[in-house]
C-alpha cells in the first residue's frame, strides 16, 4: 500500500509539474543504460528464435523490436575492458588496461584522470546513479563509482561473487581471501545476504526511479550481475526450461528470465514514475557468452574472452518514444563500438560538450542511430595485449616464406609483431593475430538445440587470419593468403596503434586487499 502510495504521489507531482508550464518538457532526456554480464550473442529472444536456443526474452523483444536493434555492435571479450571503455569513451591501449580483467586483489583501476561519462552528464545538469557491477578497480578511495561521477551507488565492486551470499574468495598463492562485496556509495552494507541480486538491483534500481527529483534530467546506469557465472537462479525461473536437459544451459535461461523480467518490472517503473515519456534506455552486454557455462553465440565462432566474433560481436538495442517514428521497429547496421556512448550520451543526446576528457577513440553515432546518417566509425580496434604473445608460432601465413626473411621485413618495414594477440576491424575487414584462446575457437550451437560443434579448419597455429566480415559474419574463411596485400597494410595500421599504446598495467596481487583486514569485506586497501 505505502509503495502504491508513494506511486500515486510521484504521478502527482509530475503532472503539477507538467501542467504549470514548467522547464520539465524541454529537460534534456533521462537515460537508463541497462549492461547484462556475459550474455551471448545467442541468448536474447530475438536473435535465438531462429538458432536453436529455446530462451525467451519477451521483454527484451518487446523494447528493442519497438526500438533500434544494433546489429553491427561491438564490445570487448571481457568485463573490465568493456567497462573501461563505456566509463572514459577510450581504448585499452589508451588506458593501460589491455590485459585481463582487474582481479580482486590488484592495485588497479581506470586511471584517475580519465574523464568519465557520469561526470560529464553531471556538468550537463544530470543526477547520476549507479547500481550493480563496477569492476573497474577500487584499491584507492578515489577508484570508487562516488568519486567518479556518480552521486549515488549501490553495488559490488568485483567482477564475481555469490548472487545470494554476495561473497567472493580469491587465492594468491596457498592464501585464500574471502569477503563480502556489496555498497551503498561507499559504506558496505551486510543485511543483504540472501537476496539475490537480480531482484536486489532491480528494487534499488526501481528505488532510485521513484525517488528522482524530476527537476533534473536522470541518469541511470544498472550493470546486472546476471547472468555470469556462478550459475544461480530461484527454481521457479527454470520451470518454464525444464526439458532442456544440460543443467548449466538450464540454469543459465532462468537467470536470463529473471533478468528478462527485471527490465520489464523497471520499464513499467519509468511509466509509472511519468518519466518514461522522457527515456532513452539503451542495453547492451558486456562482452560474449562464454558457451562453456551455459551461455551461446552460435552461430558466431569463439566465446567470451576471445577476439572471435563471438566474444565481441554484442547484443545491443536502443529503445525510446523520442526515436523517430522512421527508426522505431529498425534493424541498424552500422558500425558502433562500447567506447562510443559516452560520446553518443553527453553530445548526441545530453547536447553537451566533450571538453576535457582525453582524445577519444569513441564516435557520436547518435544520428546514425536515431536517424540515417552513416555511422562516422570506419575502424575498431578490437585490442592490442602485448603480454599475450605466441613467440613459439612460427609465421606461416605465406606458405614457403621463411622465418628469418619474415624477421627482416618486420625489422625493416616497421611491421607489427604477429606473436601478439590482437585484432583490428577496417571496413570489411578483420585481421587477427597471436594466440587466442583454443579451446573457445569453435562454432557452439545451444545445447538445446540438437545441432553439433563445429571445429575449424585452419591450420593450428596460424598467427595472422584476415576475413571479410560483411560476406562472412561467422569467420569460416581465412583471406590472408589470397589478399596479401590487404594484411600488410592492416598490420602496419595495428603497428601505428601499437606505438600509441601507454605501457599495460597488470600489478601483482596485494594482500593488504585481505577482506580480513578491512571487517570482512572487499574494499579500498590503500
Ligand atoms: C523487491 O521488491 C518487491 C516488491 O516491492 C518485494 O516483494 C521484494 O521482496 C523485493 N526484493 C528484494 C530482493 O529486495
Ligand atoms: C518484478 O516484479 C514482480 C512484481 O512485483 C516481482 O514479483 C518480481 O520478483 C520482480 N522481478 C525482479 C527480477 O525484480
Ligand atoms: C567543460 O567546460 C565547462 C564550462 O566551461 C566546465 O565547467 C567544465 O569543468 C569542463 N569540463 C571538464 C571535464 O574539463
Ligand atoms: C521445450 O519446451 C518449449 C515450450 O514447451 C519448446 O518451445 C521447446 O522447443 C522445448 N525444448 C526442447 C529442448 O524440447
Ligand atoms: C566484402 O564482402 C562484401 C559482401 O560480399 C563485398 O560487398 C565487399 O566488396 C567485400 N569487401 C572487400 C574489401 O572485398
Amino acid at each position: 500500500m505505502a509503495v502504491r502510495h508513494l506511486g500515486e504521489f510521484v504521478v502527482i507531482v509530475c503532472l503539477t509539474l507538467l501542467t504549470s508550464g514548467s522547464s520539465y518538457a524541454e529537460q534534456l532526456p533521462n537515460v537508463v543504460f541497462i549492461l547484462a554480464d556475459d550474455y551471448g550473442f545467442n541468448d536474447v529472444g530475438y536473435h535465438g528464435r531462429s538458432h536453436g536456443s529455446a530462451i525467451l526474452t519477451p521483454n527484451l523483444d518487446m523494447l528493442a523490436g519497438e526500438g533500434v536493434k544494433l546489429e553491427n555492435y561491438y564490445v570487448q571479450p571481457i568485463c573490465s575492458p568493456t567497462r573501461s571503455q563505456l566509463m572514459s569513451g577510450r581504448y585499452q591501449i589508451h588506458t593501460g588496461l589491455q590485459h585481463g580483467v582487474i582481479r580482486p586483489p590488484q592495485p588497479n583501476c581506470l586511471p584517475l584522470d580519465e574523464v568519465t561519462l557520469p561526470q560529464k552528464l553531471k556538468e550537463n545538469g544530470y543526477a547520476t546513479n549507479m547500481v550493480g557491477k563496477w569492476h573497474i578497480g577500487f584499491y584507492l578511495d578515489a577508484c570508487l563509482p562516488t568519486e567518479r561521477g556518480f552521486d549515488s551507488y549501490f553495488g559490488y565492486l568485483i567482477g564475481a561473487e555469490d548472487y545470494y551470499t554476495h561473497m567472493r574468495s580469491y587465492n594468491v598463492g596457498s592464501k585464500t581471501l574471502s569477503g563480502y562485496d556489496l555498497h551503498a556509495n561507499k559504506t558496505p552494507v551486510f543485511q543483504y545476504e540472501g537476496q539475490y541480486s537480480t531482484h536486489l538491483f532491480t528494487n534499488k534500481t526501481i528505488d532510485v526511479i521513484e525517488r528522482h527529483d524530476k527537476t533534473k534530467p536522470l541518469f541511470m546506469y544498472l550493470a546486472y550481475q546476471a547472468v555470469h557465472v556462478p550459475l544461480e537462479v530461484p527454481d521457479s525461473y527454470m520451470d518454464p526450461y525444464m526439458n532442456i536437459t544440460d543443467k548449466n544451459r538450464r540454469t543459465f535461461a532462468g537467470m536470463v528470465a529473471c533478468m528478462d523480467e527485471g527490465v520489464g518490472n523497471i520499464t513499467r517503473a519509468l511509466k509509472d514514475a511519468g518519466l518514461y515519456d522522457n527515456t532513452i534506455i539503451i542495453f547492451s552486454t558486456d562482452n560474449g557468452g562464454p558457451i562453456q557455462s551455459g551461455a551461446n553465440n552460435w552461430p558466431l565462432r569463439g566465446s567470451k574472452g576471445s577476439l572471435w566474433e563471438g566474444g565481441i560481436h554484442g547484443v545491443g538495442f536502443v529503445h525510446s518514444p523520442l526515436l523517430p517514428t522512421s527508426v522505431k521497429g529498425t534493424v541498424n547496421r552500422e558500425l558502433i563500438h562500447v567506447s562510443d556512448w559516452l560520446p553518443t550520451i553527453v553530445a548526441g543526446i545530453a547536447g553537451g560538450a566533450l571538453n576535457g576528457t582525453k582524445p577519444l577513440d569513441g564516435y557520436n553515432v547518435w544520428s546514425s542511430i536515431s536517424g540515417t546518417a552513416s555511422s562516422p566509425r570506419k575502424e575498431i580496434l578490437h585490442n592490442i595485449d602485448s603480454l599475450y604473445v605466441a613467440p613459439e608460432i612460427l609465421p606461416n601465413y605465406f606458405d614457403g616464406e621463411d622465418f628469418l626473411w619474415r624477421f627482416l621485413e618486420r625489422v625493416l618495414e616497421d611491421k607489427f609483431d604477429t606473436s601478439i594477440r590482437a585484432a583490428l576491424r577496417v571496413g570489411d575487414w578483420k585481421i587477427k593475430t597471436g594466440p587466442d584462446a583454443s579451446a573457445s575457437d569453435v562454432w557452439q550451437p545451444p545445447a538445446e538445440s540438437g545441432l553439433h560443434t563445429i571445429y575449424p579448419i585452419e591450420k593450428p597455429n596460424q598467427k595472422v587470419l584476415l576475413f571479410n566480415i560483411t560476406a562472412d559474419p561467422l569467420e569460416r574463411t581465412d583471406l590472408s593468403g589470397k589478399y596479401p596485400d590487404v594484411v600488410d597494410e592492416l598490420l602496419q595500421r595495428l603497428e601505428e596503434y601499437y606505438k600509441g599504446s601507454v605501457p599495460v598495467r597488470y600489478p601483482d596481487p596485494d594482500l593488504e586487499a585481505d577482506p580480513a583486514l578491512h571487517g570482512g569485506s572487499w574494499g579500498p586497501w590503500e
